[in-house]
C-alpha cells in the first residue's frame, strides 16, 4: 500500500432517463481529474461512479416503450458507460442501484433502522391521479393537478414507513459547527443550517406501496424503498458495507469526498450523516457541492432542453480538450456559463497556441540544431535559473491547488510554465545562437531547459487531459516510466531528463481551428422560406385513418411528389395548453432548419425526441397548429383506435436530410 494513505471518492448515482449531457460529464471529469491526480501523487485511489435506476418514472417510460424497467435502463445504462470511456472516466467500480449487492444491502440497512427503532410505519399524505395511479406530493403537483397529464388529483393517504430524522436534528447542527470542513464550499454550511436544520426536520417517508419499481421491504414486502435511503446507500454497498466481504469497506470508508451538484448537497449532508450516525457508521469527510453549467443562465439539464452533447463535442474537438475547457474554464463551486465560442477560443489559445507551440518548436529546435538528441546542459545564466526555479515551484502549487479542489487555478499555474517557456524562446532567440560555433554551449542550455520543462508539463497536465503527455512523451523520446511520475518533479532536482534522449518531431498536438466555421457548423445557411400559412387553414383533426379510401395501382410518380426526408430533432418542448402536440426543431443537414408541430405528446416526451432522426414530409404546405406554425409533417405508424404510435425513425448513421423514397 502507498505511504500517502488512502483516497476514497465519488460521484453521484445519475438517473438514467436519458443520454447524460455535458452537465453531467463536468462532474465525472471532476471526480476523475481528482482520482488520477491522488493516485499520481501517491494515495492509494478507489473512484467510484453509478447509477439510480429505481422509481415510478422509469417504471412508467419503460411501460411506454413496452419494455421491462430493467430492459429499459440496461439499455441506457450501456451508453453513460460508452461516453464514459470515450472521455477517460477511469472509475474503479460502477454502482447499479439494481446490482444485487446493493439490494441486500439496502435491505439490511433499512432493517436495522427498523429493528432498533429509527424507522416506524405510519401514514403519508398526499395527492393521488386516478388515471395515472400515481401518487404526487403536494410540491410536485403543478398549478394543483397531476404533472403527467394535467388533470385533478385527489387527496389520498398511503402506509409508508418513516425514518425519524427529527431525532437527530441537534445532533446534527452540532457536527456541521464543529466540523468545518465537512460543507465545501463553506457557504453551503450555513445555508443547510439555516435554511433546512434550524426550522426544524420532519421525519423522512421511506417507502412506498403504490411504486412497484423499486427495492422492496425484506419484511413487509407491499412497500419499496423511497429514494433517498436507496441511493445514498450505494456508497457503502460499492464496497462490501455488511457483507463477508467487506475488505474495501474496511479500506476505503469514511469516503474523503462526495462530490455532488448543489442541489443535491442536503439529502448529502443531512439525510445521509443522519442515516450513517443511526447505524453506527462513520460519516465521509467531506461533501463537496459543486457549481452548474448553465445556458443564458439556465441550468443545463434534460427537463429544460437546453442540454449539450459530450459525445459530439469529444467526436470534434478530443476529449482531452473538452476536459481541460471545463476543469480551466469556471472555479470549481461556482456556476459557469457554457458557450462553443468560449470553448473554441480555449482550444485555440491554451491548446494549441500555447502548449502546441511550445512542444513543437522545442522539438523542432532540437531536430534542427543536433539532429534529434537532446544536448546536455552547459552552464546557466540569470534567466535560465529564474524559468528552472518556476519549473521546480510549479509542481507543489499545481498541488496545494488541486487539495482545495482548485482545478482552474491548478491548470492556470501549469499554463504559467508554458507562458515563461515561450517568453523564454523569445528572450534567447535559439535560431540566432545556432548561427555559431560559440554560443553552442548557450544553446545547449537552452534547449535542454525547454526540453526538460516540457517533460514536467506533460506529466503535470495527464490527471486532466489523459491523453496528450504520451504524445509529448513520444516526441520527446521519453520512455523511461520513472520520468512520467510525479516524484520526478518534487525531488527539487531540474535535470531529469537524459541528455541523448532522441526526439522525433510528431503531428500538432491540437490543431488550430477556425472559430468562425466551427460555429457556423451547427447553423442552417438559410432556412427554407415558408410562406407563413393563412391561420385559417388550420386543419381538421382526422380521428380515425381513412384506409378504405387510398386508390389501389398508384405509380411511382404518384408516389414520388411527396418529398420525405430524415430529419434529426434538435429540440422538443410541449406547447402550452395543449395535451397532444410536441414542438420541435428538426435539422434537414444541408437544407437548414425546419420547426414542426406534431401530435405525438402523449406517445413521446420532451427528451425522448431530442437527438432522434425521424421522418418528414417536407413539401407539405406550412400550417399551423394551435396557432404555432409547422412546417412538414412527421411519420408515424399508429393503431386503429389510436391507442399506440410509434415513431418512424432512420437507422443510426444517416446524414441529417438525407432523402427517402
Ligand atoms: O440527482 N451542471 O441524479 P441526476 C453541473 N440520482 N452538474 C449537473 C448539471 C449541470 N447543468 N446537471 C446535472 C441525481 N448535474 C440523483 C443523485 S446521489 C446518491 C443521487 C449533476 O442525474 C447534478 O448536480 O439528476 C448531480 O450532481 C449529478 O449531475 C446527477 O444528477
Ligand atoms: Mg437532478
Amino acid at each position: 500500500m502507498s505511504e500517502k494513505g488512502k483516497f476514497y471518492i465519488t460521484t453521484p448515482i445519475y438517473y438514467p432517463s436519458d443520454n447524460l449531457h455535458i452537465g453531467h460529464a463536468y462532474c465525472s471529469t471532476a471526480a476523475d481529474s481528482m482520482a488520477r491526480f491522488k493516485k499520481l501523487t501517491g494515495y492509494d485511489t478507489f473512484f467510484l461512479t453509478g447509477t439510480d435506476e429505481h422509481g415510478q418514472k422509469i417504471e412508467r417510460k419503460a411501460r411506454e416503450k413496452g419494455v421491462t424497467p430493467q430492459a429499459y435502463v440496461d439499455h441506457i445504462v450501456e451508453g453513460i458507460q460508452k461516453l464514459w470511456k470515450q472521455m477517460d472516466i477511469d472509475y474503479d467500480d460502477f454502482i447499479r442501484t439494481t446490482d444485487e449487492r446493493h439490494v441486500q444491502c439496502v435491505q439490511k440497512v433499512f432493517r436495522k433502522l427498523y429493528e432498533q427503532g429509527d424507522i416506524y410505519k405510519s401514514e403519508y399524505e398526499g395527492w393521488y391521479c386516478t388515471p395515472c395511479e400515481s401518487f404526487w406530493t403536494e410540491l410536485q403537483l403543478k398549478d394543483g393537478k397531476c404533472p403527467d397529464c394535467g388533470r385533478p388529483v385527489e387527496k389520498a393517504k398511503e402506509e409508508s414507513y418513516f425514518f425519524r430524522m427529527s431525532k437527530y436534528q441537534d445532533w446534527m447542527i452540532d457536527y456541521i459547527r464543529e466540523h468545518p470542513d465537512f460543507i465545501q464550499p463553506t457557504s453551503r454550511a450555513n445555508e443547510m443550517i439555516k435554511n433546512f436544520l434550524e426550522p426544524g426536520l420532519e421525519d423522512l417517508c421511506v417507502s412506498r406501496t403504490s411504486i412497484r419499481w423499486g427495492i422492496p421491504v425484506d419484511f413487509d414486502s407491499r412497500h419499496t424503498v423511497y429514494v433517498w435511503v436507496d441511493a445514498l446507500t450505494n456508497y457503502i454497498s460499492a464496497l462490501g458495507y455488511g457483507t463477508e466481504h467487506d475488505e474495501k469497506y474496511r479500506r476505503y470508508w469514511p469516503a474523503d469526498v462526495h462530490l455532488v451538484g448543489k442541489e443535491i448537497v442536503r439529502f448529502h449532508t443531512i439525510i445521509w450523516p443522519i442515516m450513517l450516525h443511526a447505524i453506527g457508521e462513520p460519516l465521509p469527510h467531506q461533501v463537496f457541492g459543486h457549481g452548474w453549467l448553465v445556458i443564458d443562465g439556465k441550468k443545463m439539464g434534460k427537463s429544460v432542453g437546453n442540454v449539450v452533447d459530450p459525445v459530439i463535442l469529444c467526436d470534434r474537438y478530443s476529449s482531452d480538450a473538452v476536459r481541460y475547457f471545463l476543469m480551466r474554464e469556471m472555479p470549481f463551486g461556482s456556476d459557469g456559463e457554457f458557450t462553443l465560442k468560449a470553448m473554441l477560443s480555449r482550444i485555440n489559445a491554451d491548446l494549441a497556441n500555447d502548449l502546441g507551440n511550445l512542444v513543437s518548436r522545442t522539438v523542432a529546435m532540437i531536430e534542427k540544431y543536433y539532429g534529434g538528441p537532446v544536448p546536455a546542459s552547459g552552464a546557466c545564466e540569470e534567466v535560465d535559473t529564474a524559468l528552472r526555479g518556476l519549473a521546480l515551484r510549479t509542481a507543489g502549487q499545481v498541488e496545494e491547488y488541486m487539495n482545495a479542489f482548485q482545478f482552474s487555478s491548478a491548470l492556470s499555474e501549469i499554463w504559467k510554465l508554458v507562458g515563461e517557456c515561450n517568453r523564454y524562446i523569445d528572450l534567447t532567440a535559439p535560431w540566432i545562437l545556432g548561427r555559431s560555433e560559440e554560443s553552442r554551449p548557450r544553446l545547449n542550455t537552452v534547449l535542454y531547459t525547454l526540453a526538460e520543462c516540457v517533460r514536467r508539463v506533460a506529466v503535470m497536465i495527464g490527471f486532466v487531459m489523459p491523453r496528450t503527455p504520451g504524445r509529448i512523451f513520444e516526441q520527446l523520446g521519453v520512455t523511461q516510466p520513472e520520468m512520467k511520475d510525479w516524484n520526478s518533479l518534487t525531488d527539487g532536482v531540474f535535470e531529469h531528463l537524459k541528455p541523448g534522449t532522441v526526439v522525433h518531431k510528431g503531428e500538432a498536438l491540437f490543431p488550430r481551428l477556425d472559430i468562425q466555421k466551427e460555429l457556423e457548423r451547427d447553423q442552417p445557411e438559410s432556412t427554407p422560406a415558408a410562406s407563413p400559412a393563412p391561420a385559417a387553414a388550420a386543419p381538421k383533426p382526422q380521428k380515425t385513418h381513412p384506409r378504405t379510401e387510398y386508390p389501389e395501382n398508384i405509380t411511382l410518380d404518384d408516389f414520388g411528389i411527396i418529398r420525405l426526408q430524415a430529419a434529426r430533432v434538435l429540440s422538443c418542448e410541449k406547447v402550452e395548453k395543449s395535451k397532444k402536440l410536441l414542438k420541435m426543431q428538426v435539422s434537414l443537414g444541408p437544407d437548414g432548419e425546419r420547426q414542426v408541430v406534431s401530435g405525438i405528446a402523449a406517445y413521446y416526451t420532451p427528451e425522448e425526441m431530442v437527438g432522434r432522426q425521424v421522418v418528414m414530409v417536407t413539401n407539405l404546405k406550412p400550417a399551423r397548429l394551435a396557432g404555432i406554425e409547422s412546417q412538414g409533417m412527421i411519420l408515424c405508424a399508429s393503431s386503429k383506435d389510436d391507442s399506440a404510435l410509434k415513431l418512424l425513425t432512420v437507422d443510426d448513421g444517416m446524414e441529417d436530410g438525407a432523402l427517402i423514397g
